[in-house]
């Protein structure tokens, strides 16, 4: 196998190794998929400053996101049913991302359950909350997050309702997967993930089964959210959910400066300028574009991280220079998990921290805390 040196390797081989159903899952945005195409393409719109003959030596690209040391602005996003592209992939990530240095962010619809991932890791990881109409449920689940040790709490705010992915409805997306004649064919062509799924028993919602009240089917992941998550979800909420949890509160699924604004009055730790990596709602502006505006309203007051189209190192750079503190990946760890488990997401996070260094030393910084817009070309009306 050649070298990997870009996410894209891992992509073409993620794409072999994963079933049509779970790549699909991954690798779609929602309706026209515009947002979702944008989120990529608007960063290659900011260009850089390169500056030469500048001291390169000691360079550091660590920073803290919500008081936490992390080795280089990157936390893993939180991706739902990341152990169907992967056997046990949300053990696998956590693994790569402690090692690294970098916070993992198991999601509320993940197949390990938070006891699986606290089992199987020393450091602790953050989790991400989706609120469902069973309040009783979100409070354990909080609790166990808790128990667990988690650091940060990721509330997402972005998901009441979801936005219809074409492909998952045309496919049926299930976990496990429904075993069709097309499926159990396209599965067949990929017995390095069968045997793998065979070797764990973590077939399903490790958060959600067992432990929901009301809970039946859910082997249609669209139906099933419609029926548990509360579309009733609003500013209001945060207060309980801030003192039921206790620790560090980070609001996901920001892309207007009025929310922002109100993010700050929520009293949260840290907001995040999201769309969802395109996932919801479809014609909104990337990510990246949104960042400017939030970062000159409310920056001062709160900390703030994007995500949304990373698939490189200078892009974590553009949204650091940009006024972030720091990003998170999904699509960008997740084909490097589907390639080659959690091998393949050390391998991700090596591609991007070995660019954003080396661009970030060829912009003429030491240091990844001193970027700022002047390190960059910001095209006129782009914000
Ligand atoms: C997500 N995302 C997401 N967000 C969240 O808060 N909870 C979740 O369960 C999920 N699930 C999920 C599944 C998949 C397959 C993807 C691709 C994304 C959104 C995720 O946290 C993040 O916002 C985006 O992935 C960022 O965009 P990129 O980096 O994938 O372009």
């Amino acid at each position: 196998m050649p070298p990997i040196t870009t996410i894209d390797d891992l992509k073409t081989i993620y794409k072999r190794r994963v079933p049509t159903m779970f790549y699909d899952y991954a690798e779609s945005g929602s309706w026209s998929e515009q947002t979702f195409r944008e989120n990529v393409s608007d960063f290659e719109k900011i260009r850089l400053r390169q500056k030469v003959a500048v001291d390169m030596t000691n360079r550091s690209t660590a920073t803290t996101m919500v008081g936490q040391d992390v080795a280089m602005p990157v936390a893993l996003a939180p991706v739902g049913l990341t152990g169907m592209q992967h056997p046990d992939g949300e053990i696998k990530a956590a693994r790569a991302a402690e090692k690294f240095g970098v916070p993992f962010t198991l999601s509320t619809m993940s197949i390990c359950s938070i006891e699986d991932v606290a089992a199987h890791t020393t450091k602790p990881f953050w989790f991400q909350l989706y609120v469902m109409k069973d309040r009783d449920f979100i409070e354990r689940l909080i609790d166990r997050a808790k128990a667990a040790g988690c650091s940060a709490l990721v509330l997402t705010f972005d998901l009441q309702i979801l936005g219809q992915r074409h492909k998952d409805i045309k496919n049926g997306l299930s976990a496990p997967p429904k075993l069709t004649i097309r499926n159990m064919i396209d599965i067949a062509q990929r017995q390095r993930w069968a045997w793998g799924m065979l070797g764990t028993k973590r077939h399903s919602f490790g958060n959600i089964v067992g432990h929901a009240k009301g809970v039946g089917d859910l082997s249609s992941l669209s139906s099933w959210t419609a029926e548990q998550f509360d579309p009733a979800l609003n500013w209001d909420d945060i207060a309980w959910i801030k003192e039921r949890w206790g620790g560090p509160l980070i609001l996901k699924g920001i892309l207007d400066v009025d929310d922002a604004r109100r993010s700050v009055d929520s009293g949260a730790d840290a907001l995040i300028v999201s769309n969802h990596g395109g996932r919801q709602l479809d014609g909104a502006l990337s990510s990246i574009r949104m960042l400017p505006d939030i970062v000159d309203a409310v920056g001062k007051d709160i900390e703030i991280h994007m995500d949304s189209g990373i698939r490189s190192g200078q892009d974590v750079l553009k949204a650091v220079a940009l006024g972030a503190k720091s990003t998170y990946i999904g699509r960008s760890f997740i084909y490097g998990l589907g390639a080659m488990g959690e091998k393949g997401v050390t391998a991700a996070l090596n591609v991007i921290h070995k660019e954003l260094d080396t661009t970030m030393a060829l912009c003429g910084e030491r240091l990844i805390t001193n970027m700022s817009r002047d390190n960059l070309l910001i095209p006129k009306g782009f914000r």
